[in-house]
């Protein structure tokens, strides 16, 4: 990967404000119930590339926000994707015992433990998101909210998660893989990218626009590449069991569209992505890095 050291350097300072903004948030290990804290550290804390973090930081440099504000967004995101990620490595779901190169949440705790781990992450992503005056708007604020909201449930994230569970040993179409992909994955980035944008006091529709744009084909891109590197990756790399997909039976873009087709799109989407930021000039320049990020990763 050939990208600047200037986005480098960008990209780790905001994991690094990420994370003091989770450290911050995130109720201390020494408050009851000790253990459910512990576990909601342990599944946040210290791992992930913090990728949604750094969509709704350019995204909200993008459109003039605060750092200080987008890192609430963030941190209200970077939690409803550790619960999901939490409760798909249950056995329920995906059964994994890796995760971010340490033991899944449930099998460092107990099953019990991770359930609640997400519940509680999902209610404190909601709790950041109702800081008394995050937004100057009270009404932009409340939107704000129902967009995370729209995005984790049945009709985004959790729902994409349900339809991923009734697909094993299926063979779908590459629309109803699409419709799939959109919600599990896509719909959490879309958040985050808009979270980003909204955080700014004043809200500039065009750019709001070409921001949504971008994050749908980026969201869609994102697990085209995670379907990618499930085969073709390491275990070590990934941080995850490599080549689950295939073990389990799930249709994903590798299965439906094959290896060099699945690239062919996750470039498409890339070149989709970037062109309605082409017209902003120098100012798209850090959101069309992380769509290279993204889309050229190999973790
Ligand atoms: C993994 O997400 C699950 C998907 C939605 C594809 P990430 O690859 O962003 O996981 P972390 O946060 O970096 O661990
Ligand atoms: C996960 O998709 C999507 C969510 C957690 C919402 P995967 O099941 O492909 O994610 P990994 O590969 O386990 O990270
Ligand atoms: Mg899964
Ligand atoms: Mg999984
Ligand atoms: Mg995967």
């Amino acid at each position: 990967m050939d990208l600047s050291n200037d986005f480098q350097s960008w990209a780790s300072a905001i994991q690094q404000r990420t994370e003091q903004a989770l450290d911050q948030a995130l109720p201390a290990t020494n408050i009851a119930p000790n253990k459910l804290h512990e576990a909601m550290r342990y599944a946040t804390m210290g791992g992930g590339k913090r990728v949604r973090a750094l969509i709704a930081h350019a995204a909200g440099e993008f459109c003039g926000a605060d750092a200080s504000k987008i890192d609430q967004s963030a941190i209200a995101v970077e939690m409803i994707h550790a619960y999901s990620l939490v409760h798909d490595d249950m056995p329920c779901m995906d059964d994994d015992d890796l995760r971010r190169g340490k033991p899944s949440c449930h099998k460092q705790f107990d099953d019990a433990t991770a359930l609640l781990v997400g519940d509680a992450l999902q209610s404190l992503a909601f709790q950041v998101l109702a800081t008394p005056n995050l937004h100057p708007d009270a009404s932009h604020q409340i939107k704000m909210m129902h967009l995370l909201a729209v995005a984790s449930g049945s009709r985004g994230m959790a729902g994409g998660q349900a339809i991923d569970l009734a697909s094993v040993g299926e063979s779908l179409s590459q629309t109803e893989l699409e419709y799939m992909h959109i919600h599990k994955t896509g719909a959490l980035i879309r958040a985050a990218a808009l979270l980003g944008a909204y955080s700014a006091n004043s809200w500039d529709e065009a750019r709001i626009a070409a921001i949504d744009h971008f994050a749908q084909a980026i969201g869609l891109a994102f697990q085209v590449i995670d379907d990618i590197l499930d085969a073709e990756a390491d275990t070590a790399t990934l941080g995850k069991t490599a080549g689950k997909d295939a073990n389990s039976n799930k249709p994903t873009y590798v299965t439906i569209l094959g290896m060099a087709h699945a690239k062919a799109l996750a470039q498409e989407l890339y070149e989709s992505a970037v062109e309605p930021l082409k017209a902003f000039d120098h100012e798209s320049t850090r959101l069309i890095q992380l769509a290279q990020f993204i889309t050229q990763r190999g973790f």
